[in-house]
């Protein structure tokens, strides 16, 4: 291919505009001025040709060159994944560290992937058969954690005419031959690019029947997702939306976890940086890198950077779902993301939309999130692989009606509104039960009713008519006070607080709190509306209210977070003993 040179016209901040540019196409990558910035086309005209560039742009000036490389932004996909921080454009944060001292020089080239380091490869298909895009070659214990599956790539296909033995490889090293029909044959390596603006290619959209199950209550019960769904956390600040997401890479079971930073202030991704590598994987005691990739933003870096970034991170997710493991992304935050769009078209000089964001911000977001699936995969028979993203936003003030908030509102399936009011009253989770929803519960109504209890759906129905009903009796205490309520409604408001402080808080720093077993929820859950039964019957036969609270049943209630997850089973059954014999006690038949 025959490569143009062209030169700088213009400079505006990290938009640059370069003439003599014909032959180039859409979102080629491009090296930028004498050090070889790198840059993306963005828009062609002519013989021009508009382009974002990755990093800072300051002293670079007009008539430097620009030289295509031919190629879209792409993103090196092999073992060595894993464990690894890179930037939005998938260069690796400590080793341009190492090279470049803390800042990251312009222009340098570093390779995503140890091109050096051995794998030790096992072979694990017949030579002869026909292959095609996504059958497994053979595998790589990528970490203790994880199994990586070297794979055909996408476009490839054909009669596997040679795979290599069990041994060591660069992932560089051909490891298998294909040979077309046409009798050419294709060597294959472990490594793989994609271009990061593309999807990778599966075979059909699965129903979103599982649920990702995070061991967070308010979640899991309440507003669940499914594997493969879509979320959004949406809060001012300091609500808690860092802490959930942390709580859902720690948590979800998912295998993978891919994790995209964009932070405001620069301090906030050096505590994602400096936190990151030193989290434990509670599940398997190893560091929860070995099955995370992080992708770190930091505000001092150039904003076409940050744009790139969540593509970057969701190829690299589809790629791990290619495998067949089920991937949670979460993006930390997309507000600073739509920004990085903001601030680009700005330079671009397009017509804004509303509050200065490009019209096709609702596109960029419904095509980011449109990522996300359960998915039958290519390749072999009956594999599947999902991606679950789960995208944080902070909109300004947390007010919800500004546009980030709102067109995610439109996209994403699940949407968990934090809330400053209890985040101030240390309310944790602050996901307001009033204001979020979920529109996955009948999809993985079935799993629950399956695995966990028959009643899942009624239970959590119960319990959110329980908090409508005290959320509406509030505007009555505020006129006349809570004595003057009815018994039953009182008994009401007491199931009500019992659900609000009990089941839906849920400490993230607690050693047990912070993970609680989907059928802990359950037997939480109905433990809990099996009181609030008893003490309507209670008050109805003419018990005061007051003595139904100070029973020891309803203190072991508000202990029930935290017993130990080994032993819940055994204790909540007796806990349910004692409470209808102290019921009864009050001479109220059970
Ligand atoms: N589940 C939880 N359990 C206990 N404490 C929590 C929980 N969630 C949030 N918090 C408390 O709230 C504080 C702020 O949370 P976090 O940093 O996640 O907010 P944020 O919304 O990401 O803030 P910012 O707007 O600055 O990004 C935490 O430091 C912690 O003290
Ligand atoms: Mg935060």
């Amino acid at each position: 291919m025959s490569l143009h040179e062209g030169s700088i016209e213009n400079i505006a901040g990290p938009v640059v505009r370069a003439r003599g540019m014909r032959g180039a196409r859409m979102y080629d990558v491009v090296r930028v001025a004498n050090e070889g910035l790198i840059g993306e086309i963005i828009r062609l005209e002519g013989d021009f040709a508009t382009i974002q560039v990755y990093e800072d742009t300051a002293g670079i000036t007009p008539g430097e060159p620009v030289v295509n490389t031919g190629a879209p932004l792409s993103v090196e996909l092999a073992p060595g994944l894993l464990t690894s921080i890179y930037d939005g454009i998938q260069r690796p944060l400590p080793l341009i560290k190492a090279q470049a001292g803390d800042f990251i020089a312009r222009g340098v080239s570093v390779s995503p992937i140890d091109h050096d380091r051995k794998w030790l490869f096992e072979p694990a298909a017949t030579v002869g058969g026909q292959v095609g895009g996504g059958d497994v070659l053979g595998n790589v214990q990528e970490t203790n954690s994880v199994l990586h599956r070297v794979m055909v790539p996408p476009q490839t296909k054909g009669k596997l005419a040679w795979l290599a033995d069990k041994g060591e490889f660069t992932v560089d090293e051909p490891v298998a031959r294909i040979a077309a029909e046409d009798g050419s044959e294709t060597e294959l390596a472990m490594l793989q690019k994609w271009p990061v603006r593309i999807g990778r290619p599966f075979a059909k959209k699965l129903d979103p029947t599982v649920p990702l199950i995070t061991g967070q209550r308010i979640f899991d019960t309440f507003f669940p997702i499914a594997k493969g769904g879509t979320a959004a956390i949406p809060g001012g600040f300091g609500t808690g939306k860092t802490v959930s997401q942390h709580q859902l890479a720690k948590w979800s079971d998912a295998q993978i976890v891919v994790y995209i930073g964009c932070g405001e202030r620069g301090n906030e991704m050096t505590d994602v940086l400096r936190e990151f590598p030193e989290l434990e994987d509670p599940k398997s005691g190893e560091p929860l890198m070995n099955r995370t990739v992080l992708i770190a933003n930091t505000s001092n870096m150039p904003v076409a950077a940050r744009e790139a970034s969540v593509y970057t991170g969701i190829t690299i997710a589809e790629y791990y779902r290619d495998m067949g493991y089920d991937v949670a992304l979460m993006a930390d935050s997309t507000s600073r993301w739509a920004e990085a769009m903001r601030e680009i078209s700005g330079r671009l000089e397009e017509m804004p939309g509303e509050e200065g964001y490009p019209a096709y911000l609702a596109s960029r977001l419904a095509d980011f999130y449109e990522r996300a699936g359960r998915v039958a995969l290519r390749g072999g028979k009956d594999r599947e692989g999902s991606i679950s993203v789960i995208g944080a936003v902070s909109p300004p003030g947390g007010d919800f009606s500004e546009p980030v908030t709102q067109n995610t509102l439109r996209i994403v399936k699940v949407f968990w509104a934090l809330d400053s009011d209890l985040a101030d009253r240390r309310h944790f989770p602050s996901v307001n039960w009033l204001r979020s929803y979920s529109l996955y519960l009948s999809d993985v109504k079935g799993w629950w009713h399956e695995k966990v209890g028959p009643e899942w759906l009624h239970l959590r129905n119960r319990a959110m008519a329980l908090l409508q009903k005290e959320s509406e009796l509030q505007e009555i205490i505020q006129l006349v006070g809570p004595d003057a309520l009815p018994p039953r409604e009182q008994a009401a408001l007491e199931g009500a607080r019992i659900i609000r402080e009990d089941f839906l808080q849920q400490n993230a720093f607690h050693d047990v709190d912070t993970y609680c077993p989907e059928r802990k929820q359950y037997r939480m859950l109905e433990i809990m509306l099996g009181f609030y039964d008893l003490m309507s019957k209670a008050v109805g036969a003419g018990v005061h209210i007051e003595e139904i609270k100070s029973l020891k049943s309803k203190e072991a209630i508000s202990r029930m977070p935290l017993v130990p997850n080994g032993e819940y089973e055994k204790r909540f059954d007796e806990m349910e003993r004692a409470m209808a014999d102290e019921i009864r006690a009050l001479g109220v038949g059970t």
